[in-house]
């Protein structure tokens, strides 16, 4: 078994996972990315400073962006009801859609990249993780269409996992999905791996549910994980990351935008405009967990940076 701490991912890997997804590359030198950037500055800045003026304003999706007030869950239920039912796998050979593409830095480089790139590579740590954990039981909270899940079965088809998800939408996409098709050539595709296992994703089980109430006794799963989800749950966190503490038996691994993660003007505009979680990692341990180890040399978002957080409860 690896040793946590020694979990790095190799430069030539993240190439060669994130490649069919990139749009672009350069520097930020570069005359249409640096103009490209100082928008992404000017547009962040002045949204914080609205929502600082005008976050009392209720959430309604129906409001333009630049008069919504604070991210609440109504809101963050509509608006992902509406992405679980029209939104399909990630893939790399559709048409561009400007709203589904990042600018991306990793080391020098700024890379224009489109959804789906970066969870590739979220994913493919995630897994080393979990191989180094050999968890007998997983959990996630929050898990959309239940991507994430789909993907990691395929590697370890032998341990039990469960998702949970606010949306009927997402959980009904997850299980049309195990109910109705062979595992999606798409997903094949997808997986940043040879994918060896075709049915183990058929007995993950989905349920709808929410964060602030977990619908499991204290200490039901080895391993709680979620993937930007507490993202959107800033209004509830310490319910939410309560209760994540309460069903782990063992360990719990965040891949979220931590606060300590979010440290540059661009990144810091962004969570405040947009009302996302911004929890120190420091501050677990209020919740009953030791941190074990974070990783964040991920290729990160210009705007939204995210780290792997692992904790013992
Ligand atoms: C950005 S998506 C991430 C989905 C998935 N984890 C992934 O990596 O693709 C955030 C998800 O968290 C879910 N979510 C938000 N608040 C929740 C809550 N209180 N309880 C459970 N899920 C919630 C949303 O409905 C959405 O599906």
């Amino acid at each position: 078994m690896p040793e946590l701490n020694t979990l790095t991912l190799d430069r030539a890997v993240v190439s060669t996972i994130l490649d069919p997804y990139v749009i672009q590359r350069g520097t930020p030198q570069d005359p249409q990315l640096s103009v490209e950037i100082q928008k992404l500055r000017n547009r962040w800045k002045k949204r914080r400073w609205q929502r600082r003026l005008l976050g009392w304003l209720p959430h309604g999706r129906s409001l333009p962006p630049m008069l919504r007030g604070a991210r609440n869950q109504e809101y963050v239920f509509e608006s992902y009801s509406t992405t679980w039912e029209t939104q399909g796998w990630p893939n790399p050979e559709e048409p561009i859609q400007p709203k589904q593409t990042s600018l991306v830095e990793w080391g020098h480089e700024i890379i224009k990249v489109r959804r789906g790139g970066l969870s590739r590579v979220h994913l493919y740590y995630m897994a080393d993780v979990i191989g180094a954990l050999q968890p007998r039981s997983i959990l996630e909270v929050g898990c959309g269409n239940g991507l994430n899940l789909f993907v990691l079965a395929s590697k370890f088809p032998d341990i039990p996992m469960h998702g949970v998800e606010l949306t009927e939408k997402g959980v009904a996409t997850a299980k049309s999905v195990q109910q109705s098709q062979p595992f999606p050539e798409a997903l094949v595709k997808f997986c940043p791996w040879e994918v060896g296992n075709l049915e183990a994703w058929r007995k993950i089980e989905f349920r709808q549910g929410d964060a602030r109430a977990l619908p499991f006794p204290d200490s039901s799963f080895d391993l709680v994980f979620t993937r930007l989800a507490l993202e959107q749950m800033e209004t509830l966190r310490d319910e939410a990351v309560s209760e994540i503490s309460r069903v782990s038996k063992k360990h719990v691994m965040f891949l979220e935008p931590f606060f300590e993660f979010n440290q540059d003007d661009l990144r810091r505009n962004y969570v405040g405009a947009k009302d996302y979680f911004s929890l120190p990692h420091a501050e677990l341990k209020k919740f009953g967990i030791q941190v074990l180890m974070t990783y964040k040399d991920f290729p990160q978002k210009l705007t939204l940076g995210a780290g792997l957080v692992l904790g013992k409860v």
